[in-house]
């Protein structure tokens, strides 16, 4: 049977994982365990993108190498993707020999096919720390809309991808010092050559509107070439040149490298998947690849990776599939600004249970749409809906065959002979299961999870309206009868639910002997004799309202805290004053007429001062570098309304104003001869 690969972006192997990763990979593993139960043939890869500037900028700040830095997160993501049941069939990472060999492999096929050319460009350079600054080693300001922006990327502006060099008055990010020009060769892809095709490609290519529309509206605009080299030493080494590839192009190669580590493990045909591709629509070898992605590298896997396949033979992606944005309690997602909930720490740590995440994260809204974490609306969709409906039922159900029957209704049935499905309960089974197929097939998570919950509420409605608890008195034959439908019910839900649930559901489905996770989707609709085999409990614990405040106070900490260090921060840069402000002083040149030492001073000087309509005494910690006898008649700049204040008991009317070289003053004067008195504007 074919394969088809899903794959989830590769998470930067550069911090912990949060609510904003588990939004793109949970609904990937759900869609996973769905396509499985439909008895499709599944491959999930994902792994760790050990590259980049971020990286090394990070290890750099700890003292410790990038490797090391990867690791640690690398096993962190692991340790996290497995306590959420998020089962990639393969986790690579993108610092590992076979990655970097795929990627050379990849790299000189671009360049045979005579899309790779050099090209001689300025990029920064910081002269103190001698070296070139690629992506965010650098600071400046964006060329298109005047924000501060990184090397790579207008972030708090327009949000434009930034090429090397693009930058205007760059820094050097590590010392601060202006950064220069200089010229060095650099390899560029030839992405223009790739519009028609984009065009072509972007027509046909399936995936959630949110991708598609914006990539379509992107490649209509001006495509410009791309430079693909990077100075950095961590990374794949450009072939015969000291340039390490650019992460974003050796990143998405990952996918493929990934792949064919996993078929060497699982025995299927990478090639098969990634060159052969499933069949040719003019000119276009599509392959059965789903990436889930978020909405932010849209650009990166509708733009760049599908020229980068073109261009280097490979068979293309069929669909592209990205979630929603997150905010947290109603708030865009930052991790600066403390709204973020850690995987970790806020969440597994705490005690709460992944399935309870899982369903939050695939039930909240559209798997396009905005997804907002809050604790107040995380506790009433566990209590009310999980529990009140889902749990309820199960419960109800398995403990009333427990307590009444031991568990097994069937030898009351099989002794009266007559039973079947009733045709309600064989209908609702049935629509859950086709709304299922349908919404998984557009990746609409929310809509397949809805069923089963629809499901479950019948279920509650069927068992309510039975009143099974009174007929176990007077009629044990039609309690066993509603029992049994009640039990086809719970064991389609345990199959139905298991890709959003898998802890729980696998849990009850243990309980009543059903192998979840080798069961199809059509066995919810076999209905076969199914007992409860041990003492069941709830599937779900409730959330305290305690707990939820305790968290809720937890980001609220967090959130006082980054907004102090904004605050000092802040404080640090200079604030943007208006014209009015800059008006109010009274800056005049003046004219130097005496000057003399401060006796029991070394710094300070008196000076007598003409600025224009009067002669002021002015104190200035300028006798440093600076002697008497130099300064008369020398014209200077005066804040003249300056409140008076003594120094060393001498009072000063004013200060001069000097440059702060090195803690010594340089003394501002005009450029020509003017009249004291003349106002600084
Ligand atoms: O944006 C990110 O987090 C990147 N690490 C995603 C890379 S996805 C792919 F192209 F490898
Ligand atoms: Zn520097």
């Amino acid at each position: 049977m074919e394969v088809k690969l899903i794959t989830c972006g590769l998470p930067y192997a550069n911090g912990k994982a949060h609510i904003g990763h588990l939004r793109t990979y949970i609904p990937a593993d759900v869609y996973v365990r769905y396509l499985r139960l439909m008895g499709k043939n599944v491959l999930f890869i994902c792994g760790s993108d050990c590259h980049g500037t971020p990286i090394v900028i990070n290890a750099e700040k700890e003292g410790i190498s990038p490797r090391d830095l990867v690791n640690r997160y690398h096993e962190h993501f692991k340790k996290i993707f497995s306590a959420v049941g998020v089962e990639f069939d393969f986790f690579g990472r993108t610092d590992s020999d076979y990655h970097h060999e795929m990627t050379v492999e990849f790299v000189k096929r671009l360049i045979e096919n005579g899309y790779v050319y050099s090209k001689e460009v300025e990029l920064a350079y910081c002269p103190k720390c001698r070296r070139f600054l690629p992506d965010r080693y650098v600071e400046g300001i964006c060329p298109y809309c005047g924000a501060v922006a990184r090397g790579d990327e207008c972030d708090q502006g327009c949000g434009r991808y930034l090429e090397p060099g693009e930058i205007k008055e760059p820094r050097c990010k590590i010392c601060g010092s202006k950064a220069e020009f200089r010229k060095q060769k650099h390899f560029f892809f030839r992405l223009t050559a790739f519009k028609e095709f984009l065009l072509e490609y972007l027509e046909k290519l399936r995936g959630t509107e949110n991708a598609l529309n914006y990539a379509r509206e992107w490649v209509k605009k001006e495509l410009k070439d791309w430079c693909i080299t990077r100075n950095l030493e961590w990374g794949v080494k450009f072939p015969g040149e000291d340039l390490v590839v650019y992460v974003w192009v050796d990143a998405p190669i990952g996918y493929i490298s990934y792949t064919r580590e996993a078929c060497r493990v699982k025995g299927c045909d990478w090639e098969k998947i990634w060159i052969e591709g499933t069949n040719a629509d003019n000119g276009i070898r599509w392959t059965d690849v789903t990436h889930f992605i978020g909405l932010d590298i849209v650009y990166h896997h509708c733009i760049f990776w599908p020229s980068m396949l073109k261009g280097a033979e490979f068979a293309l992606p069929s669909a592209v599939v990205a979630s929603g944005m997150v905010k947290v309690e109603g708030k865009t997602f930052s991790k600066s600004r403390g709204y973020v909930v850690w995987v970790e720490d806020d969440y597994l740590k705490e005690g709460f249970h992944p399935d309870y995440l899982r369903y939050y994260i695939v039930n909240y809204t559209s798997h396009q749409k905005d997804l907002n974490f809050s604790w107040k609306i995380f506790m009433e969709k566990v209590n009310n809906e999980l529990i009140a409906n889902l749990g309820n039922f199960i419960y109800r159900v398995l403990h009333f065959a427990w307590k009444n029957f031991g568990g097994n209704v069937w030898d009351v049935l099989d002794a009266s002979g007559d039973f079947s499905v009733d045709e309600e309960v064989k209908k609702a089974v049935e629509k859950a299961k086709n709304e299922i197929v349908k919404a998984v097939s557009s990746w609409e998570f929310k809509v397949a999870s809805d069923a089963f919950m629809e499901l479950s509420g019948f279920g509650n409605n069927y068992f309510q309206s039975k009143k099974p608890w009174e007929r176990v008195k007077t009629d044990k034959v039609e309690c066993a009868k509603t029992i049994a439908n009640c039990l086809q019910i719970v064991r389609a839900l345990v199959i139905l639910a298991y890709p959003v649930l898998p802890f729980s559901m696998e849990a009850v489905g243990k309980t009543m002997g059903i192998d979840v996770k080798n069961s199809k989707m059509d066995d919810a609709l076999k209905f076969e004799k199914v007992n409860v085999l041990e003492k069941p409990k709830p599937p779900f614990k409730k959330v305290e309202e305690e707990k939820v405040e305790k968290m809720e106070k937890i980001m609220l900490e967090r959130i006082r805290k980054a907004e102090e260090a904004e605050k000092a921060g802040a404080e640090k840069k200079p604030e943007i004053v208006a014209i009015d402000d800059f008006l109010r002083l009274d800056i005049r040149v003046g004219k130097i007429l005496k000057a003399e030492r401060i006796k029991k001073s070394k710094k300070l000087m008196r000076l007598e001062v003409d600025v224009g309509n009067e002669v002021r005494q002015i104190v200035a910690g300028i006798a440093e570098n600076h002697k008497p006898e130099d300064l008369a008649g020398k014209l200077v700049v005066v804040l003249a309304n300056l409140k008076p204040a003594r120094l060393m008991g001498v009072e000063s009317q004013g200060m001069l104003l000097a440059a702060d070289v090195d803690g010594k003053a340089v003394l501002l004067t005009p450029e020509r001869e003017v009249p004291p008195g003349s106002r600084v504007r």
